[in-house]
């Protein structure tokens, strides 16, 4: 099966991200075809800082590549060395209805929090529509924030397909309920453009003050504590297995638990949970030329998948003259 998805490089990669899509990815690795990019273009609808943007995609790749992601295995690259998906996304616009993109709750959203109205972020979902037919994208392991932007792609692709004939392979979302929306430190979804993440690969010092901030009710410490829309209940069990769950639960039911004891666990589970792949994120930075001759190969490879898929778009919509 093909399993495909992209992030954007617009900050720095956050558990949401993680549990939401690095992490099924790589489980999915071993028994799939992966293909997993970094979406650059994509984030030129919110990020104007050149220095910042180049930044930022090198270290999401060595994000991806320090938790395991193969880059010999998979398909791993940077959106904007395959340019062509550019080219797919104009064939797509034009089977990309205006109602249904304004329909998209992501452009309102970011219009909302001031983001500037631009064509770009009004065409997100078009691209994101390219990135996902122009390699065969079967199945896309996403969070629930991009459920919207799955079934816009699908749309697009079922409008082409019947104006134009069979071209696309229809993609179906895969979306997992336990991890579908990460809460952040104050309990709304963990998101970049709130600024209530956990990083990844955060400093000791400064994970250590976000999960002791993690916002708590004010049940007294003798009562039995929530365990439903409870962040710090949730972002805790996202470390534990089923059996660690179940106690954790019993232990927020028992009257005397202090939430205190439990961030402090909480940060030393999710600095040892990352503890293996901190030094290999630490080598990859250091090791800019590996980096990049990772990412020109995974490049090369997508662009090989995409050509037959382009050829037979800019055929069937007949960008073919010469025939
Ligand atoms: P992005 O970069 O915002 O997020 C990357 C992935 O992380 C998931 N995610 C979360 N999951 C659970 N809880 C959270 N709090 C949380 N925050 C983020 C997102 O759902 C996403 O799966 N438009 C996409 C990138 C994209 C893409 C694609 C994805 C571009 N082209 C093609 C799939 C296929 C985005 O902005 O994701």
């Amino acid at each position: 099966m093909r399993i495909l998805s992209g992030i954007q490089p617009s900050g720095t990669l956050h558990l949401g991200n993680y549990f939401g899509m690095m992490h099924r990815m790589i489980n999915y690795q071993a028994n799939n075809e992966l293909f997993c990019f970094l979406v650059n273009y994509h984030a030129l609808t919110t990020v104007f800082d050149a220095g910042l943007l180049r930044q930022q995609t090198f270290n999401a790749a060595c994000d991806f590549l320090a938790l395991g992601l193969d880059p010999d295995k998979s398909v791993f690259w940077v959106q904007s060395d395959v340019p062509e998906v550019t080219e797919l996304t104009w064939l797509l616009s034009n089977v990309a209805g205006m109602g249904l993109l304004e329909r998209s709750h992501s452009y309102k959203d970011k219009i909302a929090k001031g983001i500037p109205a631009s064509h770009g972020l009004f065409a997100y979902p078009v691209l994101m529509a390219a990135d996902i037919l122009l390699f065969g994208g079967e199945k896309v392991p996403v969070g629930k924030d991009q459920k919207q932007h799955l079934e816009i792609a699908r749309d697009i692709a079922i409008r082409f397909n019947g104006t134009y004939g069979e071209t696309f392979i229809i993609p179906e979302p895969d979306i997992e309920e336990d991890v579908a929306v990460v809460p952040g430190i104050d309990g709304q979804k963990m998101s970049k453009s709130y600024g209530n993440t956990l990083e990844i690969f955060a400093d000791e010092k400064s994970l250590r003050k976000k999960v002791m901030s993690i916002k708590t009710d004010s049940t007294p410490v003798d009562e039995p504590k929530p365990v439903k829309d409870n962040p710090l209940f949730d972002l805790y069990a996202l470390f534990l297995d089923e059996k660690g769950r179940a106690e954790l639960e019993e232990r927020f039911l028992t009257p005397g638990l202090r939430y205190g004891d439990v961030k402090k666990e909480l940060f030393g589970a999710i600095w040892e949970h990352f503890a293996p792949y901190r030094k290999e994120r630490e080598r990859l930075a250091a090791d800019k030329q590996f980096v990049l001759a990772a990412m020109k190969k995974g490049a090369a490879k997508a662009r090989a998948a995409a050509a037959p898929f382009l050829e037979k778009a800019r055929r069937n919509v007949g960008l073919d003259y010469r025939n």
